[in-house]
């Protein structure tokens, strides 16, 4: 929301090349001699997962071992918070963090079982897309006008399904009821794959899922799409609308980065950002991302712990005056 993203050609060069003292290069030498792990605190299909698997890929080249992902969904995506911020500090355990876990949760989830200023090292902001709202051809809408005035009619009969509560789907969602004063229901699942594929199914009446989910799913004609979260037109639609044309204030930009354990050892933490960032930039995960309607960004650690603390402060706001209930 409002937030300017840095492009990731001035960054690499600026923080690839910090020299290391001789000591600290042995050390960082030595490291990885076996594979990692980037924990995914969602199910596969959704933007977090999608991200993971390009980037993870990538960076596998550049580490010389192979990067596993491990889906632990659930609560949110804190239980794989929780997984990633109690693992071993010793670089082998990466965080897929987005906009849910690290800026949403902490407002939104009266205990949140881990802390996501104090216990993570972040490592590059990787991108940001705005989700868009989506609903199965056989609801009688075309826009969000039209959703509204079903939700007004059917008042708690429409139902929207999201990633888990605090999931960006989620907070979506509550913006819609609290934004545009209607009472929608809630369902929530375990990640955007399961959750848009729910909607397909015809088990809910909508949902905000990611693009780089639902594209293939509205090209195919099983979803219409109604409007994006974006403040701007997207890329990959120009036409659609934005759901703020019709909501003034509405905006949800769904980010995500890579992030270590708190105390992972510094030169490792910038051997972690030289790859990432490396892997953000290559032509190939560049135009596969852009494809899927994420917007490629990557920054450095102190620019991504700051980001991070003032998304954090702006969602207690935002979920403060929507009035949206802890979990
Ligand atoms: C979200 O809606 O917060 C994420 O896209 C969840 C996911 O990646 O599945």
């Amino acid at each position: 929301m409002g937030h300017r993203l840095p492009d990731i050609g001035m960054l690499a060069t600026a923080f690839a090349v910090a020299s290391l003292p001789a000591a600290a290069q042995a050390q960082a030498q030595a490291w990885p001699v076996k594979s990692l792990r980037i924990v995914v605190p969602f199910a596969p299909g959704g933007s977090t997962d999608i991200v993971a698997r390009a980037l993870g890929a990538r960076a596998s080249e550049g580490l010389g071992q192979t990067v596993v992902i491990e889906n632990r969904a659930g609560a949110g995506g804190n239980i794989g918070a929780e997984v990633a911020a109690r693992a071993a500090p010793d670089g082998y355990t990466l965080f897929m963090g987005h906009v849910g876990t690290l800026a949403i949760n902490p407002a939104l989830y009266r205990k949140l079982p881990y802390d996501p200023i104090r216990d993570f090292a972040p490592i590059t902001l990787a991108i940001a897309s705005p989700l868009m709202l989506v609903v199965p051809p056989s609801l009688p809408a075309k826009t969000l006008k039209d959703v509204l005035a079903i939700a007004r009619t059917r008042p708690g009969q429409l139902t929207y399904s999201s990633a888990g509560s605090g999931s960006a789907s989620h907070l979506s969602g509550a913006l819609l009821e609290s934004l545009g004063k209607v009472d929608v229901l809630h369902v929530p699942y375990k990640g955007t794959g399961p959750a848009t594929m729910a909607v397909v199914g015809g088990e809910v009446s909508m949902m905000f899922s990611g693009q780089g989910t639902s594209w293939p799913l509205v090209n195919s004609g099983k979803l219409r799409a109604i409007a994006h979260t974006g403040s701007k037109s997207i890329p990959n639609a120009p036409k659609l609308a934005a759901m703020n044309d019709t909501l003034p204030g509405y905006e949800v930009i769904n980010w995500h980065g890579v992030l270590a354990p708190a105390g992972t050892p510094a030169e490792i933490i910038r051997r972690l950002h030289a790859e990432f960032v490396k892997a953000l930039g290559s032509t190939e995960v560049r135009a596969r991302l852009t494809e899927d309607g994420f917007q490629v960004v990557g920054n450095t650690p102190d620019e991504f712990t700051r980001f991070i603390a003032s998304e954090k402060d702006k969602w207690a706001k935002v979920i403060a005056a929507a009035k949206i209930p802890q979990e």
